[in-house]
């Protein structure tokens, strides 16, 4: 793969099949410059295992450039399980697959660590971690960092909150929203998605006095609209609802260029990773006046919190304040997009660049 014209940066990667499962275990290392690699596992159904492996190569490299983004000693990668459509998960074949990657994990010898993603969490870490060392995020009882959905959860509302400040939202005084005032009181959000980070995201939000339209494709998820009084309708609508604000929190390539024309919000930052369909649509976006923060920058908080904990051996403290820190670095972002008439990806990409040393991304 390093080499090919289309993903000219990955540094490796590895396609194993299972010896238990038979499953094809795909991890990319895309970059190692600032540190071994580190990245979710997500086990997904695909197609075919290819559309996993070009799934895998455009996440791995954009962990690079969260890592980059936040200021982390660490490398971008990812491993994806392509699961063939009509595949049965049992509980036991989860189990012999969470071992299958695991022994993929440690055959790259601490080049790359897992973590949890879509279709894995921190007690499948403790099974991977049966084989590998090279392991984040195990519950706090296996000497772990535990889950790193809340943390992601929290970082997005801290993006979210730069972003109401810019949005001119409820009051600015620096509070947290709880109290009746904040920069998200009374703004309108849409929150695409009611996962592990979406609906940890509703209660926030709710918390901090947003009006809020909730969706997800599982109607079930439905009761956590009726529990916080929110809204509910199906994802499309809630996409190109007249919100102020959209929060993608499900899966990636929802910004597509047919549908920004449709949008009707005044901006679009959620945790979602890779929402762009093409890199473009953050001009087509721009054009139209809707602000697009950077995914890894609104999603960053969950390996903000596990590195600070697991590599930085710092306290829960001062994982949670430099997760908080997102605020600042969002405006900061935003204030620089706004003073050069660019767009805040293109200044955040700048960013990246320079951390890497590099000039181009990849
Ligand atoms: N799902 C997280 C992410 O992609 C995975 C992660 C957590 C990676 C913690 C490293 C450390 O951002």
């Amino acid at each position: 793969m390093p080499g090919s014209p289309q993903w000219p940066h990955h540094e490796s990667v590895v396609i194993s099949s299972g010896a238990r499962t038979g499953l094809p275990v795909i991890i990319a290392v895309h970059s190692s410059v600032l540190g071994p690699a580190a990245g979710g596992c997500r086990i997904w159904r695909y197609p075919r295992w290819q559309d996993g492996l070009e799934d895998v190569l455009r996440l791995s490299a954009a962990m690079t450039a969260k890592f980059a983004a936040a200021g982390l000693a660490c490398g971008g990668g990812k491993t994806v399980v392509a699961l063939p459509e009509a595949y049965d998960l049992t509980p036991d074949r989860k189990h012999d697959l969470l071992s299958d990657i695991g022994d993929a994990v440690e055959a790259l010898d601490g080049r790359y660590a897992t973590a949890p993603d879509v279709g894995t969490s921190a007690e499948d870490m403790v099974v991977i971690g049966e084989r590998t060392g090279h392991v984040f995020c195990k519950p706090a009882e296996h000497g772990g960092s535990g889950g790193s959905s809340p943390a992601t959860a929290d970082g997005t509302l801290a993006a979210l909150r730069a972003v109401g400040t810019r949005l001119g939202g409820g009051t600015t005084d620096g509070t947290d929203g709880t109290g009746g005032t904040g920069p998200l009181r009374g703004l309108r959000l849409a929150v695409v998605g009611l996962g592990n980070v979406g609906s940890r995201l509703a209660d926030l939000l709710s918390e901090a006095g947003a009006e809020l339209l909730l969706s997800d494709i599982d109607p079930g998820k439905r009761e956590v609209a009726d529990r916080l009084g929110a809204a509910w309708t199906e994802p499309h609508e809630a996409l190109t609802a007249e919100v102020d604000i959209v929060v993608p929190a499900a899966l990636g390539g929802v910004l597509t260029e047919q549908i920004v024309p449709q949008l009707r919000c005044r901006a679009v930052v959620g945790p979602a990773n890779n929402q762009l369909a093409l890199p473009q649509v953050a001009d087509s976006l721009q054009a139209r006046g809707i602000v697009w923060v950077p995914d890894y920058i609104a999603s960053a908080g969950g390996v903000i919190h596990a590195v600070t904990l697991e590599l930085d051996k710092r306290t829960e403290d001062e994982a949670r304040q430099r997760v908080r820190g997102i605020e600042h670095t969002v405006a900061g972002l935003l204030q620089d997009a706004d003073s050069r008439g660019v767009t805040v990806a293109a200044v955040t990409e700048e960013l990246v660049r320079a951390r890497l040393g590099t000039p181009d991304l990849g």
